[in-house]
């Protein structure tokens, strides 16, 4: 049933709650999405992933579903839905949407009952043990949350411990029970006869954890790891899930592979295996982070070494490509000077450096327009990840709350939930409420009103871009050979199909940078293509002189 239609496909990533507002609560919703359905096909993308929409109690905004059958009214009626992706479809978008089945919510009636008693029939949907010591009140292991803290917690009616491995409303999934697989399959099964083109399967690499739960190696953030990632029974499972349902219709299907790196991706989407077709990985995200929150200074050439890693998998595996998404900062502040004054020649050069390489690009919402991170006080965090480090972090050592600070001003989930900036206007055209989240204080310069009447914005580069991909065999299928590896500045390389070659050269440096090009072969033959700095460009002789954030594309044919 599959034709790979992703290999062509530009993603647009859409965080419902923070995209655009119909009805004036101060919360996007489906009937804001509709209305933005023109921008999107005018933008030129033809996928949208779409973050959840699921009933939720929202613990995690939407990341914790208590009903996989029906929408959250926050946003909206299954009808609005069906209309959205009828919309969708009428403009040549398909949608994949978010599924989030390592967890559910504690609100789930699966976990309501699997609470009762320890011989409810839903019991073993979810994972309990007993706890530790005489009197069982010391968690059963000490893995941690990724929301920091034990990774369970004691429930009183039956003595017993549950995991959960992120906030303790999201209870852990039993994959090994196989009632638990089939309500996976059920559930995307009812989605594709919805219409639905894909999923992005949340945390798919934790599904499946080690017989007997042994205690992992000490990390204060990411005990466990190696009991749970890539786990024993994964390939097993997600190939359960393939053959009867993501194989059964034309989709795509994306995993979210946190802790998997390039030398394991291709056991889990390498064609032949029938599981995943493609990775969301974290990798790159970890270059220039540490334990999941904490800022690192960019190594460019560690950087590069990971996206090649990546870009050299075997042929029958299909990449992921991005720089953001709704729990990584704005790419422009993280690898570069954010609101400084070469914010649109850096959105730019952002967008060149990773459109041209083998995979499907994910542009996420307010990326398009260069939306930086944005100043909050402590109180003005409301994501949970920043709320509870800020929480523990003053319960056990007040003394790093300025470090905390520091490290959230950076790393927050809250910089890529800000609302987006459509106006310079009061609620910035997304609200004509009061916003959920603080707006960015610099919509009246960032917005897209004012990138769609400006020909040099960030935005119509990015249209140009997304219109130069589509249906391009180089960039499709071209070999990926890559120059000056180790510069730590610069990060060249060249796509190239049977001889036709594109050579992309970024200078990630807020600085004028030469380089001397005479190991490319034919260099002097190129012509300019793509650039991003206004005015007079250069030939590509033997030697270049690349200003600040510059990139360029140039083709040999
Ligand atoms: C990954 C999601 O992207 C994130 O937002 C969420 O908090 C966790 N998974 C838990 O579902």
């Amino acid at each position: 049933m599959k034709t790979g239609w992703y290999k062509d496909a530009v993603f647009y990533q859409i965080y419902p709650r923070s995209f655009c507002d119909s009805n004036g609560d101060g919360v996007g919703d489906i009937r804001g999405i509709i209305s933005k359905l023109d921008y999107l096909k005018d933008l030129g993308v033809n996928a949208v992933w779409l973050s959840p929409v699921y009933k939720t109690p929202n613990d995690d905004n939407g990341y914790d579903i208590s009903d996989y059958r029906d929408i959250n009214p926050e946003f909206g009626t299954l009808d609005d839905w069906k209309e959205m992706i009828a919309g969708m479809h009428e403009r040549g978008i398909k949608l994949v949407m978010d599924l989030v089945v390592n967890h559910t919510s504690d609100e789930h009636a699966w976990f309501q009952e699997s609470k009762k008693s320890k011989d409810n029939p839903y019991r073993d949907y979810y994972i309990w043990r007993k706890g530790r010591g005489k009197d069982g009140k010391r968690p059963p292991n000490n893995w941690s949350s990724r929301f920091v803290g034990p990774a369970w917690d004691y429930d009183e009616t039956t003595g017993e411990w549950y995991l959960h491995l992120f906030s303790k409303k999201q209870p852990d999934l039993n994959w090994d029970n196989p009632k638990v697989r089939q309500e996976v399959i059920d559930i995307c099964n009812y989605w594709f006869e919805l219409g639905v083109d894909g999923f992005r399967c949340d945390v798919i690499t934790y599904i499946s954890k080690v017989a007997g739960l042994p205690n992992g190696k000490w990390n204060p953030v990411m005990c466990g790891d190696e009991h749970f990632v890539l786990g024993p029974n994964i390939h097993e499972y997600l190939n359960q899930v393939n053959q009867n349902a993501w194989s059964k219709y034309d989709t795509m299907i994306v995993g979210e592979a946190i802790g998997c790196k390039y030398v394991d991706a291709p056991s889990i989407i390498a064609e032949s295996r029938n599981e995943l077709d493609s990775a969301i990985t974290f990798e790159l995200m970890e270059v220039d982070m540490w334990m999941n929150f904490f800022p690192l200074k960019l190594n460019l050439p560690k950087f590069k070494a990971v996206q090649r890693g990546w870009q050299n998998l075997p042929k029958e595996c299909w990449n992921t490509l991005y720089y953001e998404n709704h729990d990584q900062p704005r790419s422009i502040t993280r690898y570069g000077n954010g609101y400084g004054i070469y914010r649109k020649e850096l959105g730019k050069m952002l967008a060149v450096s990773y459109f041209m390489l083998r995979g499907t690009p994910y542009v996420y919402e307010g990326q398009e327009i260069g939306m930086t991170n944005i100043a909050l006080k402590q109180e003005e965090y409301v994501d949970i990840m920043a709320t509870r480090i800020f929480t523990i972090i003053g319960k056990v050592a007040p003394f790093l709350m300025p470090i905390a600070h520091w490290a959230m001003s950076k790393r927050a989930r809250d910089h890529a939930r800000t609302p987006m900036q459509w106006e310079d206007k009061t609620g910035a055209g997304f609200t004509t409420g009061k916003p959920w989240m603080k707006i960015n204080r610099n919509l009246g310069e960032i917005n897209v009103k004012n990138d769609l009447a400006n020909p040099n914005s960030i935005l119509n580069f990015y249209k140009k871009l997304i219109a130069f991909r589509k249906g391009n065999e180089v960039i499709r299928d071209g070999e990926f050979i890559e120059y000056f590896e180790k510069h730590r500045k610069i990060y060249c390389y060249e796509r190239n199909l049977n001889g036709h070659r594109y050579i992309v050269i970024c200078n990630f440096a807020e600085k004028n940078v030469s380089l001397n090009v005479d190991k490319i072969p034919n260099a002097q033959d190129a012509e300019l293509i793509i650039h991003n700095w206004e005015g007079q460009q250069q030939k590509l002789g033997v030697s270049i002189r690349l200003r600040p954030y510059e990139a360029v594309v140039y083709e040999i044919k």
